[in-house]
């Protein structure tokens, strides 16, 4: 794992936008895995200011969500659908039609979740997924107990995650729908690169149990430290309960040039 901590979102932002560029530079036609709730929209706006400066592109670029709620209207605002296509596609150039995601009001859900799973096998994989943490632990919604070997799945969300989210439904629990569609802990493990962003201090017990706790089920964020490949993003209040976030940090000072990051 190499753990980033900067001062800001916005600084954060800009290393994730870099993976990404860096990314598209050598793979116009890169496939991305995309998160949503707040974490990752510093990211996607940074990119946003980019194509709109005419430093990058993402015209030839994929992207597949990483989850839905189930039974919620197509036209929704908070469907994750509608929320990608608002704070990601309309803010960039990549192409909508190349944007995918789980239809969560399919008639035979677990018939649409290995649908969803082939379909990512199919576009050759993730090369780069941005993913957020609950502050269960969760990556995606694979809530505490979910098998680290799972792949694209219907599942039931914690009462904790949907208090989390009621701040989107009017901050009216009953709102939040129970269930969702995701990709699983193993779908998440066979992407290529994995970049983690989290910020506040609410973060911090779920970062450092990612982090430094035991690979267990009970935080699924744990299981990237099996991860070949993943970048853990980190403003102060997020890190503040990391044991060895001196040594992290010179970690990052003494990385090997040429290294993937490059910062
Ligand atoms: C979102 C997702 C979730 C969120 C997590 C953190 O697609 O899969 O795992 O990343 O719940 O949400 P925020 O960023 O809103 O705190």
């Amino acid at each position: 794992m190499e753990i980033i901590v900067k001062q800001t979102e916005h600084e954060l932002a800009e290393v994730a936008a870099d993976a990404i560029q860096d990314l598209v530079e050598r793979k116009p036609d890169a496939v991305l895995g995309v998160a949503t709730g707040s974490s990752p929209l510093p990211i996607y706006r940074e990119l946003g200011a980019r194509v709109k400066a005419g430093t990058m592109s993402l015209a030839r670029a994929k992207a597949y969500q990483l989850d839905e709620y189930v039974g919620l209207p197509a036209d929704h605002p908070q469907g994750y659908r509608n929320f990608v296509e608002r704070e990601f596609v309309a803010i960039t150039d990549i192409e909508s039609r190349n944007v995918h995601g789980e239809n969560g009001q399919a008639q035979d859900l677990i018939a649409e979740c290995a649908r969803y799973e082939q379909e990512i096998v199919d576009a050759g994989g993730i090369d780069l997924q941005i993913l957020g943490i609950g502050v269960d632990g969760h990556i995606a919604f694979n809530e505490p107990g979910t098998s680290l070997g799972s792949l694209t799945h219907p599942a039931v969300l914690t009462e904790q995650t949907r208090r989390d989210n009621a701040r989107f439904f009017d901050g009216d629990i009953t709102q939040v729908p129970t269930h969702a569609l995701t990709q699983g802990v193993g779908t998440i493990l066979r992407s290529r690169t994995a970049v983690l962003i989290a910020t506040g201090a609410n973060k911090a017990d779920a970062v450092a149990a990612m982090v430094e706790g035991p690979v267990t089920s009970l935080c699924t964020g744990s299981a990237l430290q099996l991860h070949p490949n993943v970048k853990i993003l980190l403003d102060e209040p997020a890190a503040s309960k990391l044991k060895n976030l001196d040594f992290y940090r010179e970690i990052f000072d003494r990385r090997p040039e040429g290294t993937w990051l490059g910062l």
